[in-house]
């Protein structure tokens, strides 16, 4: 056998170097570079090393079979299902509840017939067992193991024959054959190419959970993302029991979509209606809150943004985002700045979407400026409209897709006035859509006057 030669792998991007350099040549981090021992060089994916070019005309398109978890929310995201012989990576920080979701996906499995092995390093067989009954998870067709070894994982998949394998988590399994420990960069890509290499030649699914500090600094999922189909991330606002799955990356369909579940005493429950949990415990005459129709996806959903505005003598106010995007946050002050004549460089500013909600879309531009404006000069928006637009460098107000969806959902939840981009068609009848074609017909529509 070729014999294990050391290189130098970046935990960020997972690039390689053979020999240490202060700086990532890849993702230019500094200090990134870890010393690593390679896989024996018999080990490295050959599969399609010996193919012949074929036209594209004569192959026959694979049909990507999808198997549903029976979770609603997962298949959601998963266009579906998991699809025999793929590898999907569930990423997230430790407590998010990971573990609990890929229990309660073999329960979902194995009730339906498959056949499930849940490997887990991190907790015993007698512990997950304890949780399933918690769960309601224990299925005849669900087996535990308590493996470190990929050897012997591998060896149980070709005894058992499984439809689907969680390997929770890919740092705590090793390769004996690599000198390295658990959770290093090469253990985790080494292991994980053997476990693609698996489920590629058997068949079966393999989900990955993998651990991810807000810091990055494990050897985690990052530098996995391009060895696996689908990459899922799990998290949420830990005091709201919100849970988000969303698919950043997915060989077999859409990576728009989003999965809502809340945490409780019997593990995850799907969030049929995510609109009315963000807005429960919305308080109307409230100065510094709007509405958002945002999309997630194919469906709407209606999130409360907050800002607060406190006046300060720091030469650098500071800005806070929580649930927004930052750079958006400073493009939408600047807008305010020079376009709206406000003195925002006075304030410090902090933004935010409520009940751990993410609301990245620029269709939450003019509803962030408004909290802002109506933070900055005391006076509460409307409680019955609802807003729903891109802001412009300019200060004018910009078209967003599907309008009539996020209309309908603000409809149903009992919201009577949208502010609209000018020129949009609104075909929903049973809200009053209100067209601006700038930040100032918008504040002007809702009665927020700014002094001179
Ligand atoms: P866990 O699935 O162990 O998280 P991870 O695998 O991502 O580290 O669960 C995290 C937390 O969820 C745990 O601290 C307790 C809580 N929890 C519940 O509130 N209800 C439940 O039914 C379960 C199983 C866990
Ligand atoms: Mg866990």
């Amino acid at each position: 056998m070729a014999r294990a030669k050391t290189v130098f792998c970046c935990v960020e991007c997972g690039a390689d170097s053979p020999k240490w350099l202060g700086r990532c040549p890849e993702c230019g981090v500094w200090n990134t570079l870890v010393e690593e021992i390679g896989p024996p060089a018999s080990t490295t994916d050959t599969e399609y090393a010996a193919a012949v070019p074929v036209p594209i005309a004569e192959v026959v398109a694979a049909d990507h079979a999808v198997v549903p978890t029976g979770l609603g929310e997962v298949d959601r995201v998963l266009s579906g299902g998991l699809v025999p012989g793929s590898v999907s990576l569930l990423g997230g920080e430790p407590g998010t509840g990971k573990s609990t979701l890929l229990l309660q996906v073999a329960a979902g499995v194995a009730r339906a017939g498959g056949k499930v092995l849940y490997a887990s390093a991190e907790e015993s067989p007698q512990q997950i067992r304890l949780r399933a009954e918690r769960l309601g998870a224990v299925e005849a067709n669900l087996w535990l193991a308590g493996v470190l070894d990929v050897a012997s994982l591998i060896a149980e998949v070709g005894r058992l024959e499984p439809d689907l394998v969680i390997v929770d988590s890919i740092q705590t399994i090793h390769d004996a054959e690599l000198g390295s420990a658990s959770g290093s960069v090469g253990q985790v890509r080494h292991c994980t190419s053997r476990l693609v290499t698996l489920a590629k030649s058997s068949g079966a699914s393999v989900v990955l959970v993998g651990h991810v500090t807000k810091e990055g600094s494990l050897a985690g999922p990052r530098v996995l993302e391009h060895l696996v189909d689908t990459v899922l991330t799990f998290d949420g606002d830990r005091h709201h029991g919100m849970r988000f799955l969303r698919a950043t990356k997915h060989r077999f369909g859409t990576t728009s979509e989003l999965g809502v579940f809340e945490m409780r005493e019997a593990g995850l429950q799907p969030v049929g209606d995510p609109s009315a949990v963000f807005l429960a415990d919305r308080q109307p005459g409230l100065a510094g809150s709007t509405v958002v129709a945002t999309m997630e996806g194919d469906r709407p959903l209606l999130v409360e943004l907050q800002a607060l505005t406190a006046s300060t003598r720091m030469a650098t106010p500071r800005r806070s985002a929580q649930g927004v995007d930052a750079g958006r946050l400073a493009l939408l002050l600047a807008v305010l700045q020079q376009r709206g004549k406000l003195p925002v460089d006075e304030f410090e500013i902090y933004a935010l979407a409520v009940g751990g909600a993410t609301v990245t879309e620029p269709a939450a531009d003019l509803a962030l400026c408004i909290s802002i404006v109506s933070a900055l000069i005391a006076t509460p928006v409307p409680s019955d409209v609802v807003l729903c637009a891109e802001v412009g460098l300019a200060g004018e107000v910009r078209r967003v897709g599907q309008l009539d969806r996020r209309l309908a959902e603000a409809a149903r939840l009992g919201f009577e006035r949208a502010i609209v981009p000018v020129g949009c068609a609104v075909t929903a009848s049973s809200i009053t859509a209100v067209p601006v074609g700038n930040l100032a017909d918008a504040l002007a529509e809702l009665g927020l006057i700014p002094p001179d």
